[in-house]
């Protein structure tokens, strides 16, 4: 005979507590499709929001960087991967919205390095609010 497992520790108030912050966060980590992605551009005080490696970070904070208008605009609603590897705000250098996601598998060893230190930086400044996937 095994013995009755002991529910009193799982429901105990800081389990309980446990429970709601981790649910909290799944439920706020949501996926983007890079059409998705596309409506978070700033315009009509819409959030900004840009894709660094396949993780979405809400750059709403920094209007004069990303909003309509700004210098770094071209990243905003998009995977600025390419761009922040090859230290290029050219538009033509991001995969169009409607294309499947970037693998990024063809950059060389520096540009890698770069786009790996522009993700420790967003990482750093921003909110991490989703993950890239691909379109439906
Ligand atoms: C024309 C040459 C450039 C100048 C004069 C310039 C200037 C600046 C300045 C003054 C800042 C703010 C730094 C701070 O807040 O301490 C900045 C941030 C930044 N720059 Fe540039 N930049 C240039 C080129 C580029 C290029 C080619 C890229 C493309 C990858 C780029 C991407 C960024 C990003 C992503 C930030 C961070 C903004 C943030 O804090 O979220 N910059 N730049």
């Amino acid at each position: 005979m095994t013995d009755k497992m002991d529910l009193g520790n799982l429901t105990s108030p800081l389990n309980l507590a446990l429970i709601l912050v981790i649910g909290y966060v799944v439920i706020e980590l949501r996926d983007f499709t890079p059409k998705e992605l596309a409506e978070f551009n700033g315009i009509d005080g819409k959030p900004i929001y840009l894709a660094v490696c396949g993780k979405v970070f809400d750059v709403s904070s920094k209007p004069d960087f990303y909003g309509p208008g700004s210098m770094y605009e071209n990243f905003s609603g998009r995977d600025a991967s390419r761009g922040l590897a090859k230290n290029s705000f050219d538009p033509s250098v991001l995969t169009d919205v409607d294309l499947p996601i970037d693998k990024l598998d063809n950059l060389a060893a520096e540009e890698k390095n770069s786009l790996e230190e522009w993700f420790q930086f967003f990482s750093g400044k921003y909110t991490c609010i989703g993950q890239l996937v691909e379109n439906k």
